[in-house]
């Protein structure tokens, strides 16, 4: 790994914000270069966070000989041409969630990474905080058994206007793709395998997208991962792990610092606070390790996990008969 770790930024708006924030708190890390649709967006941006090169197209940043990785920030359906642009151009990349709008996109820029050896992960920034080490040492160790049920949600209001891309079809809107996602992975990590079944209902707002939606997994053995994700509901946003020795609560648990072990006929429980500052640090960190170490896919997200994601979310929205427009 070089001695300072240079990150290019694509996009400028609200989650690029804390991603700047998140490299600048984290040792080793320095933001390098940072690319809008418009320059002067750019220069704003960099000037916030003193990043010393700005560019004013998405092409540009994919070209710079200096950086050592590039985070993408765009809206969901443009992730697929800007991991290909910056895959194309050898530079490694983290992509936020939902990695992609489909399957058929993931699997092309999976493969491609793959067979060029470039680094690729999903910003699945959850998947990397400290909480989750300890939660996932309960799980294997079977401090509660065999796992039969998880619960979790994920949902909140706020009355975005209908061109917001949370709302907004043209920009892969929706809560299945922005919190639901969330929802789905956790669910892997706790199962460590895909569903037999998948069922759901959804309610499609105004604007063509998926307001608020449940959906059951359904396993080999019959365990089942019951999930609500909702764009106009405030929820606890928490999850439940039932076993047959026990239960494990985490507390907010996509950015989760909380989590409470109950072993069956126990009186105590044992509590873990694991506070963190931004989030962002541990997710850029495991970049920064994993292509220090020639790696080019991250061990706690796999790429065959984030594939199975979209997969998942595919056979979703095949149920609700919900195409975005640029797939038609
Ligand atoms: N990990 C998390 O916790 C988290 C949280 C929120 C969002 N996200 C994900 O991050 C991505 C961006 O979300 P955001 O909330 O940051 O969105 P945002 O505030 O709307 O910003 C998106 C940025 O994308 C660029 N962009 C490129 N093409 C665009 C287009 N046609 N329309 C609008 N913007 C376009 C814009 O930058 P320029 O104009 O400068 O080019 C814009 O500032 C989404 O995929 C979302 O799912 C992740």
């Amino acid at each position: 790994m070089p001695d300072v770790f240079k990150w290019g930024i694509i996009g400028t708006g609200m989650i690029a914000n804390k991603f700047s924030k998140a490299v600048i708190n984290t040792p080793g890390a320095e933001l390098g270069a940072v690319a809008s649709r418009n320059v002067e967006k750019a220069e704003e941006f960099a000037k916030k966070y003193s990043i010393p090169k700005t560019y004013g197209s998405y092409e540009q940043i994919a070209k710079d000989p200096e950086l050592d990785a590039i985070y993408i920030a765009v809206p969901n359906p443009f992730h697929y041409e800007n991991i290909m642009l910056c895959l194309e151009n050898k530079k490694p990349v983290l992509c936020e969630k939902p990695f992609t709008l489909n399957a058929k996109q993931a699997k092309d820029a999976i493969d491609y990474a793959r067979k060029n050896n470039v680094f690729l992960m999903e910003a699945l920034w959850t998947r990397f905080l400290p909480i989750y080490k300890t939660v996932g040492e309960w799980i294997k160790n079977g401090e509660i058994g065999e796992i039969r049920v998880l619960k979790t949600d994920f949902g909140f209001y706020v009355p975005w206007p209908k061109e917001d891309r949370h709302v907004n079809p043209a920009l892969g809107g929706g809560g299945l793709l922005d919190v639901g996602v969330y929802n789905i992975a956790f669910a892997q990590w706790v199962f460590k395998q895909e569903p037999q079944r998948i069922t759901s209902m959804a309610h499609i707002g105004e604007t063509g997208v998926d307001e608020q939606a449940s959906i059951i997994f359904a396993y080999d053995k019959g365990q089942l991962a019951v999930m609500t994700c909702s764009l106009l509901a405030d929820m606890p946003n928490d999850a439940w792990i039932y076993g047959s020795k026990g239960m494990i609560y985490l507390k907010d648990y996509w950015r989760g610092t909380t989590a409470v072990l109950k072993r069956k006929g126990q009186l105590s429980d044992e509590t873990i606070y694991c506070p963190f500052e931004n989030g962002f640090e541990y997710e850029i960190m495991e970049v920064m390790n994993c292509i220090g170490e020639g790696k080019t896919e991250s061990p706690l997200r796999t790429l065959d996990e984030t594939l199975a994601t979209i997969e998942a979310m595919d056979q979703i929205r095949a149920q609700w008969g919900l195409v975005f427009p640029m797939e038609r």
